[in-house]
C-alpha cells in the first residue's frame, strides 16, 4: 500500500504539471505506472482493497484526460494511437471541431466574386444581384426565344409546378436592366444559375455567372473586346491576347464566343488550357435589337454589348483547382486552402 501512496501522489502532482500525453504515456502505456500497478492486483494482500484504489486511480487519470481540451482524441487510455478515428476514441464523442471553435473566412468563391466586382467598379459598372427564382418571360420571351424556339432546348434547367424556373444564366437580367436604368448603362450583375446536367469535374449543376451589360448611343464591338480583356488582364495579372469565334444565341447580333489565350502557359499548351494554348472563356456580343425594343429602347438610337462568364470558371482556373464540385462539397481542408 505504501506504494500506491506514492503513485498516488506522484499522480496528483503530474496532473498539474504534465500534458496529457505525457501522462498516458507514464501511467497508462503498457509498461505504465498505473498499468503495472494493476498487474500487481493478483499478488496483493488484500486485493479487494488494493484493487479498488487502483481502479480509483485510474478513474481520475481517465477523467482528467477524458476532459481535456488538448488533441489527444486519437490516443486511447490504453495508449494505442488511431489518427484515422473520425470520433474520440475515449468517448466516442464526434471529433469534429465546435462550431464556436472554428475561425471563420470568407469562401474563395465570393472572396474572388469581390475582387471581380471591384475591378468592374473601377471601370465605372454599377452592380445589381441577379434573381434566383424567375419567369419564362425574363428566362426566355425577353431574350428573343419566343415560345417552341429550339434554342430554348440549350438551357436544360429546373421549374417549379407554379412554373417558376431556376435560371440558367443571368441573363435573365437584361430585360429589367434596361427597362431601369437610362442610357448610358453600364451594369455587371453575378448571380447564381442552375442547369438541369450531369455533373463533372468541369460541370456543376449551380454556379455563378458574371452578366454584362453596356448600353449607349456609339457601343462597339471594339468597346467590347477592350472592356473584356482590360478585365482578364487585371484579374489574371498577365497580358492576354484575344480570338472571336462565331456562336449562337438569340439575343445577340452577332453573336460571339470569348476566346482568349491561355494566362497560364502563353499558348504553350499546359493542363488548364487542354493542351491547346487558347481556352474558350464566354458567350457576348452585340445586344439583339429585338432585345433592345422589349425593353423599350430604340435599337435607332442605342446600341450595347453583353456578355455572360462563369465565376467559377475564372476562379478555377486561376486558383489551379482541378474539379470544379470541390467548390461547393463543404470540406474545411480544402475550403481553408485559399
Ligand atoms: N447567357 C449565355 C450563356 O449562359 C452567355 C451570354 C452570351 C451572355 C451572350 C450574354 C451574351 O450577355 O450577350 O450561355
Amino acid at each position: 500500500m505504501k506504494n500506491l501512496k506514492d503513485l498516488e501522489k506522484s499522480i496528483k502532482e503530474d496532473i498539474k504539471t504534465l500534458d496529457p500525453i505525457e501522462l498516458k504515456t507514464k501511467y497508462l502505456s503498457k509498461k505504465g505506472l498505473l498499468t503495472e500497478a494493476l498487474k500487481k492486483i493478483k499478488e496483493s494482500k488484500d486485493k479487494v482493497k488494493y484493487g479498488k484504489k487502483v481502479n480509483d486511480l485510474k478513474q481520475t487519470l481517465e477523467k482528467v484526460l477524458v476532459s481535456s481540451k488538448r488533441n489527444t482524441k486519437n490516443i486511447s487510455t490504453d495508449g494505442k494511437i488511431d489518427p484515422t478515428a473520425p470520433f474520440d476514441v475515449n468517448t466516442r464523442e464526434e471529433k469534429r471541431p465546435k462550431i464556436s471553435d472554428i475561425k471563420g473566412s470568407s469562401h474563395v468563391l465570393l472572396k474572388e466574386r469581390n475582387k471581380i466586382l471591384e475591378i468592374f467598379q473601377r471601370m465605372g459598372f454599377d452592380m445589381m444581384e441577379s434573381k434566383q427564382i424567375d419567369d419564362d418571360y425574363h428566362m426566355f420571351e425577353s431574350l428573343n426565344f419566343p415560345k417552341g424556339h429550339p434554342a430554348r432546348e440549350m438551357y436544360d434547367t429546373f421549374w417549379t409546378d407554379e412554373n417558376f424556373v431556376l435560371p440558367a444564366h443571368t441573363s435573365t437580367m437584361q430585360n429589367r436592366v434596361l427597362k431601369f436604368f437610362e442610357p448610358p448603362i453600364k451594369v455587371v450583375l453575378p448571380g447564381r444559375c442552375f442547369r438541369h446536367e450531369a455533373t463533372d469535374a468541369s460541370h456543376e449543376h449551380t454556379f455563378y455567372q458574371l452578366e454584362g451589360i453596356y448600353v449607349s448611343r456609339d457601343a462597339s464591338l471594339g468597346e467590347m473586346i477592350s472592356v473584356l480583356q482590360g478585365f482578364l488582364e487585371e484579374y489574371f495579372e498577365t497580358k492576354i491576347d484575344i480570338r472571336m469565334q462565331p456562336a449562337y444565341f438569340p439575343f445577340t447580333e452577332p453573336d460571339l464566343e470569348f476566346v482568349i489565350s491561355c494566362p497560364f502557359c502563353d499558348k504553350s499548351g499546359c493542363s488548364i488550357c487542354g493542351q491547346s494554348g487558347w481556352i474558350e472563356l464566354m458567350g457576348c456580343g452585340m445586344i439583339n435589337p429585338e432585345v433592345l425594343k422589349a425593353a423599350n429602347i430604340d435599337p435607332e438610337e442605342y446600341s450595347g454589348f453583353a456578355w455572360g462568364v462563369g465565376i467559377d470558371r475564372l476562379v478555377i482556373m486561376k486558383m489551379g483547382i482541378s474539379d470544379i464540385r470541390d467548390l461547393r462539397a463543404g470540406d474545411i481542408n480544402f475550403l481553408q486552402m485559399f
